[in-house]
């Protein structure tokens, strides 16, 4: 197995005096196979972004573990460890924009990539542009620019052209459509596809679209109020869900998508 994700609880403490529970996961477990595609989808405030942060080691959960190749990462506490952990499981975020510095060019971020990696003898320019070429961007167009002179997907295109420099094991993509036009969505989509089918990377892509999900996912979880309420292979997920809730959801899903899939 690839990583464990067990029994997983994280209550936040709000309010003035911290004493108000925010129960944001609920004994959460799931199992990530090597080369799998996962989909952990779910309507917002289901605790699929704290799921994605602990399992990212940004925040601790208030209990139940995260085990990666064997290892609880709880473990993992010195800076060439976490390194060497964030190489190997690699996030992916809703909103490009915010992963770039704007004052910098867009090289930088992709050049920062370099500094999680072993090793110093690279050819970073002849690495960069490949990576660039398999994201489907023209290295021209898009070196030497800044953040802003870029579209949106352009941007998204960028920060997963780092996972071609970087080889995860892991990709953890939470939501990265959701800001992105919706005519380019599935060709974004298609890349991270592509780099499970031609590097055996692993995805668990974060979504509140059952729809989209549908087509990529070789399993999806269906999480509600922190807990997984269902999990199953997509066409079992859209043709008898189970929970009520799934039920919800799958009605949500636009005709076009049932049509296709041949309803
Ligand atoms: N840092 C935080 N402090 C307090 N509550 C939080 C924090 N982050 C998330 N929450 C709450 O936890 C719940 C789950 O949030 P989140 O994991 O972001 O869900 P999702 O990504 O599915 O929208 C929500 O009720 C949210 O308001
Ligand atoms: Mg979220």
């Amino acid at each position: 197995m690839l990583l464990e994700v067990k029994e997983l609880t994280k209550i936040y403490n709000v309010g003035l005096l911290r004493r108000k529970e925010i129960i944001a996961v609920k004994d959460v477990s799931f199992d990530v196979k090597p080369e799998m595609f996962l989909s952990l989808v779910g309507e917002s405030g289901s605790g699929k972004t704290t799921t994605a942060k602990i399992i990212l080691k940004l925040i601790k959960p208030t209990s139940g573990s995260i085990i990666f190749e064997g290892q609880n990462i709880e473990g993992i506490n010195t800076l060439k460890d976490l390194r060497r952990y964030w190489r190997n499981v690699h996030g992916i975020f809703q909103d490009p924009y915010a992963s770039f510095n704007p004052f910098h060019k867009v090289d930088r971020a992709l050049g920062q990539a370099f500094t999680l990696l072993e090793g110093s003898n690279f050819d970073k320019e002849s690495i960069i542009n490949e990576a660039l070429r398999e994201v489907g961007l023209r290295p021209e167009e898009v070196l030497g620019k800044y953040p802003h002179e870029l579209s949106g997907g352009q941007r998204q295109r960028i920060m997963i052209a780092r996972c071609y420099i970087l080889k995860p094991k892991l990709i953890l993509a939470d939501e990265p459509l959701s800001m992105i036009d919706a005519s380019t969505r599935a060709g974004i989509l298609k890349l991270f596809s592509k780099l499970r089918d031609e590097h055996k990377t692993s995805v668990i892509f974060i979504t509140h679209d059952l729809g989209l999900a549908y087509y990529v996912s070789d399993e999806i979880l269906i999480m509600y109020k922190g807990s997984i309420v269902e999990r199953g292979p997509p066409h079992e997920i859209i043709e008898k869900p189970q929970a009520q809730y799934t039920k919800r959801l799958v009605e949500d899903v636009p005709l076009l998508y049932k049509k296709w899939s041949g309803f």
